[in-house]
């Protein structure tokens, strides 16, 4: 019975904490459900037990009965405590990793996630986590407050400037799990959300080698053009000559593109590729030096991608 009620009412299990969360979950569940019908039970039964049967009839003067008073303080008093001490141990659980975790260091800002591996591969509202491993989360924020919510994995922790948090998980659950912000962080924030791809061990190397095997056998102007797409590049430059923030793409490439410091650059591969990693360091005449640098953010390959599928925006 509990499991069917859990189906109904939670996510999921993605971890292995996921259960013990749970456990406590049902735990009070049942408690409330007992107190709740032995309450308005006993309510019940006084109203008809204690009805006034004659007209004029008089109470009674009751003023305590100490046996019963230390019963019904005693009682609660041990069910909380032995609840505060299970949730205790349960939150302990989940703050304290590891020392074999695999560590990503997570960036909020408003309003996107930014994952850094230990090899120096970044990702944007993408996590990818190996199967059954432990994986610790260091976490800060560039602005406001956030919070890293995964239901499915029940962990929640608040992301907040100039302070690391930080929260380990052991994922259990193959497949796509979902990261949403909690805490109200402005305008972006319902869209603030990301997800969490959990593979088998080889899957995850491979990924994290050479972003997958989709990816791999993908011809290089199509890798541009998801790429365009999933890194946001869209948001700044249009394909149809639409001025944005940067520069629209149509066009571009074997152009002579002016600069603001008055000089000319012919836009070939090595510029695109500048622009990418460097946008510093060429700006186009009438905009501005806004563009972020995707210096270890992009592989090799998906620059080179990117470079192709501008090539073919004519
Ligand atoms: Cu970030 Cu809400």
């Amino acid at each position: 019975m509990n499991a069917w009620i859990r189906s109904i009412l939670m996510p999921v299990q993605g971890t292995s904490y996921a259960g013990q969360v749970d456990g406590l979950f049902m735990f009070l569940i049942w408690v409330t459900v007992f107190f709740f019908l032995l309450v308005a039970g006993l309510l019940g039964w006084f109203v008809f037990k204690y009805r006034r049967r004659t007209p004029g009839e008089v109470t009674p003067d009751i003023s305590h009965n100490t046996k019963l008073e230390v019963v019904w303080t005693a009682i609660p008093l041990a069910i909380v405590m032995f609840i505060f001490f299970w949730g205790f141990r349960t939150y302990m659980e989940a703050q304290v990793s590891p020392g074999d975790a695999l560590e990503i260091q997570v960036t909020a800002k408003k309003w996107l996630w930014q994952f850094e591996y230990p090899n120096g591969m970044r990702t944007l509202n993408e996590l990818h986590v190996p199967l059954g491993k432990p994986v610790k989360l260091i976490m800060t924020s560039e602005d406001v407050i956030h919070s890293f919510f995964v239901p499915t994995f029940r962990i929640k922790q608040d992301v907040v400037p100039n302070t690391y948090t930080q929260l380990w998980f052991q994922p259990a659950e193959p497949g796509m799990h979902r990261l949403l912000c909690a805490e109200y962080c402005g305008q972006g924030h319902s869209e603030m959300m990301g997800k969490i791809f959990v593979d088998d061990e080889k899957k995850f190397s491979e990924w994290l080698e050479n972003g997958g095997d989709e990816r791999k056998g993908m011809p290089l102007a199509d890798l541009g053009a998801l790429l365009f797409k999933s890194r946001g590049c869209q948001v700044c430059h249009s394909l149809d000559g639409t001025r944005g923030p940067g520069p629209s793409f149509k066009g571009v490439f074997g152009r002579e593109v002016k600069l603001s410091d008055g000089k000319t650059v012919m836009a070939d591969e090595n510029y695109i590729r500048e622009s990418i990693v460097a946008p510093q360091a060429k700006i186009v005449a009438g905009f501005e030096p806004v563009m972020p640098t995707f210096q270890g953010m992009l592989r090799d390959r998906e620059i080179s991608a990117l470079v192709e599928f501008i090539k073919t925006q004519k």
